[in-house]
C-alpha cells in the first residue's frame, strides 16, 4: 500500500478476527521495519515483548480493564525500553562508523544521559512512539490493523511480563485483521489550530 494511503487507512481497531493470524513472514517484515525507526544517538533502547501465551494475554486483559482487543488480536506487542541502554556497551550503536566517530560519540552520550532520569524516561517514550508508528503503518501496508494502547495498569503488566529493573513500558500495540472497522474519525483539529509559524 502506498504510504499516504496507509496513513489514511490506519485506525485504532478494537475488534479482531480471532481466526486470522499474522504470518511469520509478515510479522518479521513489520518488526524489521520497526528497527529502522530513528532513536537519538542510534541508541535503539526499545525492547519488544511479543505475548503469545494465552494465559498471559488473559492476565493482561484483566490489567487492561477487559479491553477485548488484548485477547482477540493475533499479535500483542508490548513496547518497552531500557532506560540505561546509553551505558550498556554503547560503541555497538555505531559499530559501522570510523573509530574517531565512536571516540567522539561516547563522551557525548555519557554527558547527555548520565544522571538525567527524566530525560532517560522521556527518550524511552519518544523512541517507542517512533517505533509504534512504524509498526502500525507497516502493518497497514501489509493489510493488517492495529491499536495503540495505554489503557492498562502499568505496574500489573510490568509484573506479568517480568519487566527488568531500569526498563519502562511505553505502550501496547495489538496487531491482526479487523473483524469490525473503526468508527468514523472522531474529529480532527484544523491545521491552523495546531501549526504555528516561528513561535506561539
Ligand atoms: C498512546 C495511545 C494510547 C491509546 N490507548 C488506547 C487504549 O487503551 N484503548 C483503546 O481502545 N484505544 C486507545 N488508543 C486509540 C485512540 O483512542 C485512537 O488512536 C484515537 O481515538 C484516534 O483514532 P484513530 O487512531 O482511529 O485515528 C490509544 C492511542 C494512543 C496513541
Amino acid at each position: 500500500m502506498e504510504l499516504f494511503n496507509a496513513i489514511k487507512e490506519r485506525r485504532a481497531v478494537k475488534h479482531y478476527d480471532k481466526e486470522s493470524p499474522v504470518s511469520e513472514t509478515d510479522f518479521k517484515q513489520i518488526m524489521s521495519a520497526v528497527l529502522l525507526s530513528p532513536t537519538s544517538y542510534n541508541i535503539q533502547h526499545w525492547r519488544f515483548v511479543r505475548v503469545t501465551d494465552p494465559l498471559l494475554r488473559d492476565q493482561i486483559q484483566e490489567a487492561a480493564w477487559g479491553q477485548t482487543q488484548i485477547t482477540e488480536a493475533a499479535e500483542l506487542i508490548i513496547l518497552c525500553a531500557d532506560t540505561q541502554a546509553w551505558s550498556d556497551n554503547p560503541q555497538r550503536y555505531w559499530a559501522n562508523t570510523p573509530e574517531d566517530v565512536q571516540a567522539m560519540m561516547l563522551p557525548m552520550l555519557e554527558s547527555f544521559y548520565n544522571g538525567k532520569e527524566q530525560l532517560q524516561r522521556d527518550e524511552a517514550m519518544r523512541s517507542c512512539g517512533m517505533a509504534a508508528q512504524t509498526l502500525m503503518l507497516s502493518a497497514k501496508a501489509l493489510g493488517y490493523d492495529t491499536c495503540p494502547m495505554i489503557g492498562f495498569d502499568n505496574e500489573q503488566v510490568a509484573k506479568i511480563i517480568k519487566l527488568p529493573e531500569h526498563h519502562v513500558i511505553s505502550m501496547i500495540v495489538t496487531l491482526g485483521r479487523a473483524a469490525k472497522s473503526a468508527n468514523k474519525r472522531a474529529g480532527q483539529l484544523p491545521l491552523e489550530e495546531v501549526l504555528k509559524e516561528n513561535s506561539f
